[in-house]
């Protein structure tokens, strides 16, 4: 996998008029590393420190925000997007007197210093929240790397989220989502899983009519044929919503959500 991601980049490298041609894997792997370090270490490292920040889709301070809790993580995994320059990390936190699912893009600016940390987290309370059992169900899927020679392309990977999350303000036009089987969706803690070749996720499926979901921004990984989505959920209370979204061979394989139903509400913005 780095290997691959080391060919784009050098690949890109040597054509310094793309956009991304300042983007290398070193600066989003230091990147997602000290965003790491930094929520373990309860305080922002340098090289964070100067950032924009956002948590649940609010401005906030990142030297008094989420990272200045120091956390111990159970489990971590990172996108990186050589050209957006932005990776997306998924940690889970089960200390059960401070359990955290967390969803954090880190974006980078042109000389690869961190621009912009994006954080949705979600704690007891939140829409269908149990860290411990989150968890366990991750540990059961398969988040491995996708084989070289099966990769979808970007385009084909953010047409599949981008279907999915237009399905609540669908009306007279359906989104066409790529539904793979098998398929499990895991809502906070919920899961659609049985864990049988026939998981759907095409249930329990909204019907539309409802505000759309907006103020998406994206990481995509096609080495791990994975795109993280961070949004608004209109119809949620304007609550901020993570999904995750995992395709094989250009079927949706998995799909992970994180939605701040509860700060959301707390906040009184209206339903
Ligand atoms: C963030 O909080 C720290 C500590 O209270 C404060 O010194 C700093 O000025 C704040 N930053 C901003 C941008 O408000
Ligand atoms: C993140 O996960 C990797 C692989 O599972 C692990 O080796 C690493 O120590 C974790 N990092 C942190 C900061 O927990
Ligand atoms: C969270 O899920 C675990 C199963 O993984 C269960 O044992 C526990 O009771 C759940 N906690 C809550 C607060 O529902
Ligand atoms: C579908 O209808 C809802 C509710 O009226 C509206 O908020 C949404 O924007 C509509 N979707 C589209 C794609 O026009």
């Amino acid at each position: 996998m780095l290997a691959f991601i080391l060919t784009i980049c050098i690949v890109l490298g040597a054509f310094p008029t793309l956009a991304t041609a300042t983007c290398t894997l070193q600066n989003l792997q230091d990147a997602s590393s000290a965003y790491l370090s930094s929520v373990s270490a309860g305080t922002p490292s340098a090289s964070l420190s100067k950032a924009s920040y956002k948590e649940n889709n609010k401005d906030a301070n990142i030297t008094t925000g989420l990272l200045s809790k120091q956390m111990k993580i159970d489990h971590n995994k990172t996108l990186f997007d050589t050209t957006l320059c932005a990776t997306y990390s998924e940690l889970i936190i089960t200390n059960p007197k401070a359990p955290y699912v967390i969803g954090t893009q880190v974006h980078l600016d042109d000389s690869g210093g961190v621009a912009l940390v994006d954080t949705i987290w979600t704690s007891t309370g939140d829409w269908q929240f149990n860290a411990t059992k989150s968890l366990s169900l991750i540990l059961k899927e398969d988040w491995n790397p996708i084989p070289v020679a099966q990769r979808d392309t970007r385009a084909t990977i953010q047409a599949a989220a981008d279907a999915y999350l237009d399905l609540w303000s669908q009306n007279a036009t359906k989104p066409v989502v790529p539904w793979g089987i098998p398929c499990d969706r895991m809502e906070g803690s919920a899961y659609t899983g049985k864990g049988t070749d026939t998981d759907s996720c095409n249930v329990g499926i909204p019907a539309g009519n409802e505000p759309p979901n907006i103020d998406r921004r994206y990481v995509i990984d096609e080495t791990m044929g994975s795109v993280s989505v961070l949004c608004v959920f209109q119809t949620m209370a304007n609550a901020a919503d993570s999904h995750e979204i995992k395709l094989e061979g250009g079927k949706i394989r998995y799909v992970h959500t994180m939605t701040a139903f509860k700060s959301a509400m707390a906040i009184g913005e209206s339903a």
